[in-house]
C-alpha cells in the first residue's frame, strides 16, 4: 500500500538517498535542541551522506520486520525537509491500531506545519491505511505536543504506565487517540 500523501502546504513520502541534501540543509540549519522532547539536529559529525543512507537502511529493516513506516515531511513548493513522521508498531486483522509520532525541525517551529501534519496524517491514516483507531502516546509535561494533538482532534483516553524505556528508566506516557467513528465512519470490515 502506498504510504505517500500531501496537504496543502506539505508532501510527506518516503526518504531516500535523493534527500540527502536536503536534510543536510536542515540539520545545518537547526538550532540546539530546544526542550527535553527536541531532539536538535543531528551531532555535526554524523551529518555525512553515509550516515544519512545507513539511518534509511536501519529504517528499512525496521518497517520490514513490521515497526511501521517512516515518512519524511517536505515543503511541496520549496522540497525543504521539514520534518518526520512515524506510524509505528501497526496492529492489523481485528485491531486496526497504530502509533503516530511526528517532530517538525525546530527552526521551522510556530508555522503550523505540526498542526497541519497531524491532520493530513490522521485523515491519511484512517481514510486510506485504514487504521480503526490511531494513537498519539506523549511524554505528559510535552505541552505543545498535547497541545498539538487535542487541537487536531484527539482526545485524552488514558496514562498508559510504565509504557517506554529511555534514560535508563520506564516512563508513563499519556494516551490521545482518533478513532475513525470520529471520521464519521463506523464498524468498517478490517481488510487487511
Ligand atoms: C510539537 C511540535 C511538532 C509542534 O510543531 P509546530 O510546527 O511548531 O506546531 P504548530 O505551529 O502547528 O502549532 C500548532 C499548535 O500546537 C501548540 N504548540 C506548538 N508549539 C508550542 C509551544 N512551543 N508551546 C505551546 N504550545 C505549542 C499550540 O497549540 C499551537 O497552536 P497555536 O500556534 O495556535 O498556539 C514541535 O514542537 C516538535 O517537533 N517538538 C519536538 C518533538 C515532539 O515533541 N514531538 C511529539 C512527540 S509525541
Amino acid at each position: 500500500m502506498g504510504t505517500d500523501f500531501q496537504s496543502k502546504r506539505l508532501c510527506i513520502r518516503d526518504m531516500t538517498a535523493k534527500d540527502y541534501d536536503q536534510w543536510k540543509i536542515a540539520q545545518d540549519s537547526m538550532l540546539p535542541a530546544q526542550n527535553e522532547f527536541d531532539d536538535g539536529p543531528v551531532k555535526a559529525p554524523d551529518r555525512s551522506r553515509s550516515f544519512f543512507r545507513s539511518m534509511l537502511l536501519r529504517r528499512g529493516r525496521m518497517t520490514k520486520s513490521g515497526l511501521g513506516v517512516f515518512l519524511g515531511v517536505f515543503d511541496r513548493k520549496s522540497g525543504d525537509y521539514l520534518g518526520e513522521l512515524h506510524f509505528a508498531l501497526p496492529i492489523r486483522r481485528n485491531i486496526q491500531s497504530t502509533r503516530i509520532s511526528y517532530f517538525i525541525c525546530n527552526h521551522r517551529w510556530r508555522n503550523g506545519y505540526g498542526l497541519e501534519l497531524l491532520k493530513a496524517a490522521t485523515a491519511f491514516g484512517i481514510n486510506k491505511m485504514q487504521f480503526n483507531r490511531i494513537e498519539a502516546e506523549i511524554q505528559p509535561l510535552n505541552g505543545p505536543s498535547i497541545d498539538l494533538a487535542i487541537k487536531a482532534g484527539y482526545r485524552f483516553e488514558c496514562i498508559r504506565k510504565e509504557a517506554v524505556f529511555f534514560e535508563r528508566k520506564w516512563h508513563d506516557m499519556n494516551v490521545y487517540v482518533a478513532l475513525a467513528s470520529d471520521l464519521g465512519i463506523r464498524n468498517r470490515r478490517p481488510k487487511f
